[in-house]
């Protein structure tokens, strides 16, 4: 049985941390650099494990790579590809495996086959938008039964044609895949309706330095330009917004002050509006942001998660866990994932008061109206968290539940540590440092 997390709460967090490279930036790069045989040196490279899984990945297509946890160092170069199947071992932990489709269909004559992809459960999380953009570049993909579980086969054999793309939603990863398989594509690519997250906007300037010509306009319209001339690359992986922000709810709730270095404003716009009419402090200096208590914290507030640039569904987690400090009623819509709600349930039981809605609360009505999925939440505020004992559902909302426990001045087992370890770097030491009471115990030392 897997270790537990022991957290006695009720202390502020006080003190420094620094930002990792964004987890959602980095694995993207990594099959980026897939495309080519030129090497790729990436610096700000998060230690955690949802890397280490994609560095395997990597290696078994035929990647060399040298990575030198401590400085954040990866190395990475392919100059041939070993195999274009990835092994079903990779395919049920995160949604990876399926960009492995664009990078590789220009470079490979082979099939490239990929098993059922996995990822967290927090929706259908269907590829359809995937599958619809690359046969439009020319590819041929199809879905085959095997004995346990079925895979994608893709080929182009007669290689990619750029093409005129509208995606039906600006799905991130749906924009990925088309971008990477675009890259290699004859002639020019356009997107419309794409993804600008700025983990897409951190892979667009690493193409760019590979080789490729990309814009990006105004109105989602990302045009890619096709080449097979690449440059060996430098590249730094942007800070990790969604650790930023979920630190600075910690630190808030928690009644402290801590200071995130790196944290970038531009990044973190809508996320710091919603702090502030929460009547969260934020300071943004030279180096990072200084997160701060300013006093009780007011609720009546609606939230609506959107894509980028709006308030991200990564934030959700966090905020809502703040929100049960604020006084007051707020209102939370998910508009990006049908199914994000789910680990309210283990709130509840700490204490926290909320209420799960099917229909659309707030402003407009979502692609989920009248479907009966739980995406609106109400939070009711403030209220005082007891202890508990908590398994961990998916990544995000195990840092939600590390909140809670940090809240509660009762003692909490978290259960399911592999999740935070393959998203939050050296989470346990940084939550030590400032102060928390956090220990990792064997589950036999849990008292029942
Ligand atoms: N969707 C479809 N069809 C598709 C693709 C997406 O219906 O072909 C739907 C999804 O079901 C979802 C919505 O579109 O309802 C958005 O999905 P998107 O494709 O944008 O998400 P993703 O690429 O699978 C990435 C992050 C998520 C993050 C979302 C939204 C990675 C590895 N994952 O997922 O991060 O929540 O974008 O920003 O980059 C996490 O880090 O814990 C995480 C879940």
């Amino acid at each position: 049985m897997d270790d537990v997390l022991r957290i006695r709460g009720g202390k502020p967090l006080e003190g420094k941390i620094s930002l990792p490279g964004a987890k959602n930036a980095i694995n993207k790069l990594l099959i980026a650099s897939l495309l080519s045989d030129q090497p790729s040196i990436f610096t700000n490279v998060p230690n955690i494990g949802e890397v280490e899984i994609t560095v395997a990945l990597c290696r078994e297509i035929g990647s060399q790579v040298h990575w030198n946890r401590q400085e954040g160092v990866l190395e990475i170069v392919t100059r041939e590809l070993n195999t274009s199947y990835v092994p079903q071992r990779f395919c049920g932990a995160n949604r990876i495996p399926i960009l492995m489709i664009g990078a590789l269909l220009g470079r490979t004559d082979q099939d490239i086959i990929v098993p059922t992809v996995g990822g967290d459960r927090i929706g259908r999380r269907p590829i359809d938008f995937h599958l619809q953009a690359l046969r439009q570049l020319g590819a041929s993909i199809e879905y085959r039964s095997m004995k346990k579980e079925g895979a994608y086969f893709a080929q182009a054999h007669d290689g990619l044609t750029g093409a005129l793309i509208t995606l039906p939603f600006p799905s991130v990863g749906a924009t990925e895949n088309t971008i990477l398989a675009a890259v290699r594509a004859r002639g020019e690519t356009v997107i419309k309706n794409a993804a600008i997250e700025p983990e897409i906007v951190d892979l667009i300037l690493y193409l760019r330095n590979l080789g490729a010509n990309i814009t990006l306009d105004v109105d989602r319209t990302i045009h890619i330009q096709g080449t097979r001339k690449f440059y060996p690359v430098q590249h730094r992986v942007i800070p990790d917004r969604i650790v930023a922000a979920s630190m600075a709810s910690a630190a808030i709730a928690t009644k402290g002050r801590v200071f995130v270095e790196g944290a970038e404003h531009l990044h973190l716009i809508t996320f710091l509006n919603k702090l502030r009419e929460v009547g969260g402090g934020f300071q943004v200096r030279e180096e990072g942001i200084e997160f701060f208590y300013d006093g009780p914290l007011q609720g009546g507030l609606h939230l609506e998660t959107d894509v980028h640039p709006g308030f991200m569904t990564d934030w959700q987690q966090p905020f809502v866990v703040l929100l049960t400090q604020a006084h007051g009623v707020s209102v939370v819509h998910e508009t990006v994932y049908e199914n994000r709600f789910g680990y309210t349930d283990a709130l509840k039981q700490m204490g926290a008061e909320l209420e799960i809605f099917k229909q659309c609360l707030g402003g407009k009505e979502c692609r989920y109206a009248s479907q009966g999925h739980n995406h609106s939440l109400i939070v009711k505020g403030a209220t005082p968290l007891k202890g508990g004992k908590i398994t961990i559902p998916d990544l995000r909302a195990g840092f939600a539940y590390v909140m809670a426990a940090l809240l509660s001045q009762e003692e909490s087992h978290i259960y399911g540590l592999p999740y935070l370890e393959r998203g939050y770097e050296n989470l346990i030491e940084n939550l030590k440092g400032l102060g928390a009471d956090i220990e990792i115990i064997a589950p036999s030392k849990v008292e029942v």
